[in-house]
């Protein structure tokens, strides 16, 4: 499985990509303005760091505005991966883009059946958020085995990209289904190496070590 960090902050993302296992990044609305940067700088600095697809979304909710936006946006790296949000209008942004040879990412993804439109629209990769639906007694993680059920019985090609990560079991159940990318905040992601007891093993082997040395 891919490992996307879900983030707008270059510090996290130039520490996340120093150990090299980062393999994407994925951005919102809110989690650029929380930057205050200009938006394109910050595109073009993220795709300076990371070598893979660099989701970045589009504001308009209208079809000529998001492809205004999905054009410049492409425009920046061939890294950007456009998003675009699940509604009417983006399903017929991603047809269009695909014409032209623009990748989306339609995010905002809540139900199999807007998955099912999504994949047949030509979307490159869709976007369940997981923990949204589990903050509303919704299981996050079977809508994901809906989605990759449905993908695979048809054969449709579009990743399924597991977001809205709040924790690490949401990752490792995200494996263990298939599925092809999982994006998480920088907390999720550090907490991924972390066990208490390769903590106490390591500093055990250390002072066995040490005394070995007097
Ligand atoms: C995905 O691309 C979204 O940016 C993100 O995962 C949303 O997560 P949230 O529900 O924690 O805001």
């Amino acid at each position: 499985m891919k490992i996307f960090l879900d983030t707008g902050n270059i510090n996290e993302i130039r520490d996340a990509a120093s150990m090299g296992i980062l393999d994407g990044v994925t951005t919102n609305p809110s989690l650029v303005a929380k930057e205050n940067r200009n938006f394109k700088e910050l595109l073009k600095e993220i795709c300076s760091v990371v070598n893979g697809d660099i989701s970045a979304e589009v504001v308009s909710t209208e079809l000529d505005g998001m492809m205004r936006e999905a054009r410049e946006l492409a425009k920046l790296d061939d890294k950007i991966v456009v998003k675009v949000p699940l509604i009417k209008e983006g399903l017929k942004a991603v047809r269009c883009l695909k014409a032209e040879g623009i990748r989306t990412n339609v995010t905002l993804c809540f139900s199999p059946n807007q998955a099912l439109l999504a994949a047949k629209a030509g979307a490159y990769i869709i976007s369940p958020f997981v923990g949204r639906l589990d903050d509303i007694s919704s299981s996050g993680m079977e809508l994901v085995h809906q989605i990759l059920t449905i993908y695979d019985n048809y054969g449709f090609e579009t990743q399924v990209l597991v977001a809205s990560i709040r924790h690490p079991m949401h990752v490792v159940e995200a494996a263990m289904m298939g599925a092809h990318i999982g994006t998480m905040p920088y907390a999720v992601f550090t907490q991924l190496v972390k066990h208490p007891l390769t903590d106490i093993g390591l500093e055990r082997f250390l002072s066995d070590w040490k005394k070995l040395q007097k």
